[in-house]
């Protein structure tokens, strides 16, 4: 039907740090070689909460870009672009407001955490109230099949089914479809035909699954048929119109298993952060200080590894012999705490080397990054408008 095709975002928060790394990055870079992918910074998120604070966004944007290519992630592989320069994502949400109902948005867990959590805020506001339909709206705009998200963002990913599904229910259904598909179905030639309409039969009649695997097996081997034909077979089968907004799938990403330095969460408002391009002083200096199991009081004292935040970056950063080196030396006071560090600082300066490396053209020459940005909002544009123009279709506005 549509190709496969990842959609991912993130809001410009600055710099990123080695969570963000090793819970999305790690995971995008991976991606990228595999299938086509688009990368959205999602500026427009950013102001749903930070509406009354806007100094910070551009350099937020630019700093993350950076980020996002020192990480790995190849230009020539995947699409980097930045929402608000493809209003196409602004028309979708609109569109595809009319017709979703206040109450999808409201029982929306994130929408209550997140009034509470930032309480200082006053999101009262329509726009906040919007934040998941406009991220089904950067989802749908591209017919994006997979979303690498976070367990925290799925249920915006099952919202987006939902209004995707509600909108080819309400528009997928042009003037004239069963004639259409009848044609359509001739089309295929007697022999497989007749096969078509027989598995049709039986699914729409008795509620035969088979019939149906079976019958979109032989549609997707079918080669004589147009696009749009395929399409409305595929929704005459199961007695629905044709697909315009495909329903996406989150491709959930496991939670980093990279703590911060304290071992909570590593987040920027815990103050517990590495940047992913924090300079190896104050690497050194960060993980020299990291906390330890606390009744390691002494030198002399034996600790145990799984009371302590340096273990866990020993299972990101060290090899199996070190692992062992270190719950032996710990166990038994054999090692101090930082001898026990140094590997895991030797793990992060190896691992940011490359980054170091692959940033410093784009920081010597801003304008390369600019570049990589205007070209892929270009192509976003492109795809965003092919879209555009189905849905515009089918919702009678193309007179
Ligand atoms: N809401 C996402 C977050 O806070 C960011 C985002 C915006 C996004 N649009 C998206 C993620 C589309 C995936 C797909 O992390
Ligand atoms: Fe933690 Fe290593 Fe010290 Fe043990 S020896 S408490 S694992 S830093």
């Amino acid at each position: 039907m549509f190709p496969d095709r990842v959609l991912s975002g993130m809001r410009p928060t600055g710099a990123l740090h080695l969570g963000h790394y090793h819970g999305a990055l790690k995971n995008w870079v991976r991606l990228q070689s595999e299938v086509e992918c688009l990368f959205m910074v999602a500026d427009w998120h950013a102001l749903t909460t930070s509406y009354d604070d806007v100094s910070i966004i551009g350099k937020s944007t630019w700093d993350m870009v950076i980020d996002w290519l020192a990480a790995g992630i190849d230009p020539s592989q995947a699409t980097i672009f930045i929402q608000s320069r493809v209003p196409e994502h602004a028309e979708l949400t609109l569109l595809m407001g009319m017709g979703t109902p206040l109450s999808w948005l409201e029982r929306v867990p994130t929408y209550k955490d997140q009034i509470e959590k930032l309480s200082h805020k006053d999101l009262g506001t329509y726009g906040f109230l919007g934040y998941p339909l406009m991220q089904a709206a950067d989802i749908l705009v591209y017919r994006a099949n997979q979303v690498p998200v976070g367990e925290d963002q799925v249920s915006h990913i099952e919202l987006t089914r939902e209004i995707a599904r509600r909108f080819n229910h309400m528009y997928g259904r042009e003037p004239g479809f069963e004639e259409k598909a009848e044609a359509a179905v001739k089309k295929m030639g007697s022999k497989k035909a007749k096969l078509y309409e027989e598995l049709r039969t039986r699914y729409t009649q008795n509620g035969d699954d088979e019939a149906l695997e079976s019958a979109r097996a032989l549609l997707a081997d079918t080669q004589n048929l147009s696009m749009g034909d395929r399409e409305r077979l595929f929704g005459y089968l199961e007695g629905r119109g044709k697909v315009i907004l495909p329903e996406p799938q989150p491709l959930l990403t496991e939670s980093s298993k990279l703590p911060g330095l304290d071992g909570a969460k590593m987040s920027k408002s815990y103050n517990n952060t590495i940047a992913l391009r924090e300079t190896p002083e104050s690497v050194t200096k960060k993980v020299r200080g990291m906390p330890t199991d606390p009744a390691r009081g002494r030198r002399t004292d034996p600790g145990n590894p799984e009371k302590c935040p340096v273990w866990q970056f020993h299972q990101v950063y060290s090899d199996t012999n070190t692992r062992d080196w270190v719950v032996k030396g710990c166990t038994t006071a054999g090692i101090g705490c930082l001898d026990c560090k140094q590997p895991v600082i030797e793990g992060i300066l190896a691992e940011q080397k490359p980054m170091f490396e692959r940033a410093q053209p784009f920081l010597e020459d801003p304008t390369l990054v600019r570049n990589i940005v205007e070209d892929g909002c270009e192509r976003a544009r492109k795809l965003a408008g092919e879209t555009m123009r189905d849905v515009r279709e089918s919702m009678g506005l193309d007179y």
